[in-house]
């Protein structure tokens, strides 16, 4: 969900195809009511640029799957691996995969968990009464920041930056000014290749580089050789990108359902096991999607409901109206995490699904328990409205929260 993955990708648009299709109004407020609209009459809309965005759950489903018709090629930037098909990209997955294994996840639970516990503290403050809060740049940013520092080995100093970073990077990709995410995308670079230069020896040897998981990177040969320094940053920018927008976008959504849904919330903080509250997780996303879209390449003409698309057509994934498509999940409100856990897009499917998705579990289920436990009551703030994000991000930009600190 990178800013230059949006926004600036300097591609030209794609001529509208020759067909009737409704027009699909860049989102003002929550993009679900955009699409919710749309969908009950079309299976696809037409974007403002000329992409053809897919909204049905079966054919997100089928282009996500088909790689070799609807390709990822689609920014000029290099994206590591989003942006690889086929043989490259199945490379760049086998490298990527071994660093977000069970073993890794369990490893990383402690400091994970260290960094929610310190977050509520900071939250509560020094007094024993109800705090206000927003739960995503208060909560969710601050926590995400500092749980991707701990699993990467990125020095403490750098939370401010990042913090920081996460916020003009969201107000970037609002602005949709090509100069504005330009920028926050090579300030970005700048953090990382600071990250990688403490970590080479003398000539960039293995032997001199600290061992955390950013120096494993820089020392990774799975791909029969080490990464070049642009692969390097692309890989750390993904991941990264990947973590700390949306697991902060993530939290806000979640803790939002959990303010407005007391039954939910008491069931959670009265114990559930991690694979219950994965599933409830999860579930809240799928209703209230926060990453919204990724998008495809036609490589040759092909019908999608029972519309010619030509070669060359850009096409986007809805992945949230999909996970709300009312022929698959009837009522898409309707909370069951159980029944509609195998139809869940939240992660994508195919080939260029979601490898970090045992973080981002991880991160959120920690992030949920640590706040049940540290606060007795979670409710919206009776004064401030939360705020949806505009697109392409989902969920809300802030949701303010009134915490009550358990005794
Ligand atoms: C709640 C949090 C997250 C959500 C909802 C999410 C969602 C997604 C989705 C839908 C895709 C599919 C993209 C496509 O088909 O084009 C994807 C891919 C990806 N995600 Fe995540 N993600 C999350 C967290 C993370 C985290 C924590 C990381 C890494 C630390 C990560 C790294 C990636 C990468 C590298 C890809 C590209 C995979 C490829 O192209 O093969 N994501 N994610």
């Amino acid at each position: 969900m990178s800013a230059e993955d949006h926004a600036a990708d300097g591609l030209a648009h794609t001529a509208a195809p020759a067909v009737d299709l409704p027009d699909f109004p860049v989102p003002s407020h929550d993009p679900r009511a955009v699409s919710d609209a749309i969908r009950p009459d079309a299976r696809i809309a037409l974007s403002s640029s000329g992409a053809m965005v897919l909204l049905r759950h079966a054919d997100v489903v089928a282009a996500a799957r088909d790689p070799e018709v609807f390709s990822s090629a689609v920014s000029r930037f290099l994206q590591l691996p989003n942006g690889l098909d086929g043989k490259e990209h199945a490379a760049f997955r086998r490298l990527i995969g071994p660093y977000f294994t069970a073993e890794r996840m369990a490893a990383l639970e402690p400091g994970v968990r260290e960094a929610a516990r310190q977050v509520c503290a900071e939250v509560a403050g020094a007094g024993a009464g109800a705090v206000g809060c927003d739960a995503v740049g208060e909560f969710g940013s601050r926590f995400a920041v500092r749980a991707m520092m701990r699993w990467l080995g990125w020095p403490a100093g750098l939370e401010p930056t990042l913090v920081e970073w996460v916020a003009d990077n969201q107000a970037a990709t609002r602005s949709g000014r090509l100069d504005a995410t330009a920028d926050v995308a090579r300030r970005y670079d700048e953090i990382i290749r600071s990250v990688l230069a403490p970590r080479r020896g003398s000539g960039g040897d293995a032997d001199g580089m600290r061992q955390d998981v950013t120096a494993e990177l820089m020392s990774d040969r799975a791909l029969g050789r080490p990464l070049r320094d642009e692969e390097l940053v692309s890989v750390l920018r993904n991941w990264t990108g990947g973590d700390l927008g949306s697991i902060a976008l993530s939290l806000g959504v979640v803790l939002h359902y959990l303010a407005t849904h007391r039954a939910l919330q008491d069931r959670v903080r009265s114990g559930v096991t991690r694979g219950e509250l994965t599933a409830i997780v999860d579930e809240i996303l799928r209703i209230d999607d926060p990453f919204v879209a990724n998008r495809r390449v036609t490589t040759c003409p092909v019908s999608r409901g029972g519309i010619q698309v030509p070669a060359g057509q850009r096409v986007v994934l809805n992945w949230t109206s999909a996970n709300r498509d009312e022929e698959v999940f009837g009522d898409p409100d309707r909370f069951d995490p159980d029944g509609n856990a195998g139809n869940n897009l939240v992660y994508g499917t195919g080939p260029h699904v979601c490898p970090g998705r045992p973080l981002a579990t991880l991160e959120l289920c920690v992030a949920v328990e640590e706040i049940v436990a540290a606060f007795a009551d979670i409710t919206l703030d009776p004064v401030l409205r939360p705020e949806r994000s505009i697109t392409p991000n989902g969920g809300f930009s802030s949701v303010p929260v009134v915490l009550t600190p358990a005794r």
